[in-house]
């Protein structure tokens, strides 16, 4: 353990000097303290605040892939949100290239904002318009960024639109391209309209790729298909990737680091291989024990690691100190009153007492290599 530094490889930012540090030449994304809360009122019941996001920070490096992992109302979609700016953080910043993204746009994302982050979401029938052509969803897109492509000159004219639509239809795996450039969303498969939705993302060749749980309504049988086809879109174009899923498996099959976000606030974040063979938090393990089925791809849970119980992943009582202190297995006296801070361990950061205090040897070891 390096502390008060950046550890190589870490896509964290160090959080004891968090406010200060440089963004590196490669981090692509850097956020920092973000923060939403979200308050409603209903007719006769006191006003109630959720916190989506608690002082996030994380980075991310240009081709990497990072999954935001935890159960459902943890906040991961607001925080895809908040990347996208369709929500404006209560505090915190989003830096995309060393631009602070926040201080210099209004709002609403601008069209330039648009162009390098895309998201694609949960629902591939959603997602698409009924009324347009899969032709349609992929020429506008690039119509509209046309200034801001690379090498745009060619789509200046229809025909080249058509071939470049065409080609984005190859790079997503439907083929003949000229077999479904002319269909409508309805006569495509759930799988096959997500292939569109992430074509019609990278028409207007993004850095970053923001996926909200893209194969949780899909059959199990074409999910491997999807996760794939963004494996492959890391890999041979260099498209930075956020996963957004509660799956575990997914999250170590895709991504290089697994942030594991536990109501509102990242608890661990770390190289996935090594938060799935040795979870730091006890929330990460009970995530992990959670898995029914965490075969994908060879990923299996931690040898040795402690598993909390199934039913350990279900309501969420407040709490004053750690906010996962009342569903915790490894529960101290300290938990009950003071609310962890982020911490190296290794090439990890993990919000939890059990560190550095009492780190376990094998998180310990985990961490160096990385
Ligand atoms: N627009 C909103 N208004 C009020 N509460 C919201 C809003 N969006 C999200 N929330 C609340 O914030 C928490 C996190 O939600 P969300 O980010 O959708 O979680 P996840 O995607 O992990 O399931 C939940 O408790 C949810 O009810
Ligand atoms: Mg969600």
């Amino acid at each position: 353990m390096i502390p008060g530094s950046m550890l190589p490889g870490s896509a964290f930012p160090d959080p004891t000097t968090s406010s200060g540090t440089a963004t590196p030449a490669d981090a692509l994304l850097d956020v920092r303290g973000l923060r939403k809360v979200f308050s409603s009122q209903r007719l006769f019941s006191p006003k109630r605040e959720v916190c989506a996001a608690e002082d996030v920070s994380f980075r991310l490096s240009r081709g990497e892939a990072i999954a935001l992992v935890g159960e459902s109302g943890s906040g991961k979609s607001t925080i895809a949100r908040l990347l996208l700016r369709l929500e404006k953080p209560d505090r915190g910043q989003i830096r995309l290239g060393g631009e602070d993204v926040l201080a210099r746009e209004p709002r609403r994302a601008s069209l330039k904002y648009r162009g390098r982050v895309q998201m694609v979401f949960q629902d591939p029938f959603g997602s698409l318009n009924p009324v347009h052509s899969v032709g349609h969803h992929l020429i506008r897109p690039l119509q509209r960024h046309l200034g801001l492509i690379p090498h745009s000159s060619a789509l200046r004219t229809r025909a080249g639109l058509w071939t470049r639509a065409l080609e984005l239809l190859g790079t997503v795996g439907l083929g003949p391209a000229e077999d479904y450039i002319r269909r409508y969303p309805h006569e495509l498969s759930g799988g096959q309209r997500q292939r569109v939705a992430i074509a019609r993302a990278l028409a207007v060749a993004p850095d970053l790729l923001v996926a909200d749980e893209p194969t949780s309504m899909l059959d199990v049988s074409i999910r491997m298909g999807v996760l794939n086809l963004l494996a492959e879109l890391k890999r041979e174009k260099g498209l930075s990737v956020i996963l957004i899923t509660h799956d575990l498996a997914s999250a170590r099959y895709l991504a290089d680091r697994i942030l594991v976000l536990y109501r509102g606030r990242l608890v661990e974040d770390g190289p996935s291989a090594d938060v799935v063979a040795s979870p730091a938090h006890p929330y990460t393990r009970a995530l992990l024990a959670s898995i029914a089925d965490a075969r994908v791809a060879g990923s299996t849970p931690a040898a040795g690691a402690k598993s909390a119980p199934k039913a350990a992943v279900s309501s969420a009582p407040s709490h004053q100190g750690c906010p996962f202190a009342a569903r915790c297995t490894e529960r101290m006296s300290i938990c009950d009153h003071e609310d962890p801070a982020a911490r190296p361990v290794g090439a990890r950061m993990v919000r939890c007492h059990l560190y550095p205090a009492a780190a376990l040897p094998a998180v310990a070891a985990a961490g160096v290599h990385a």
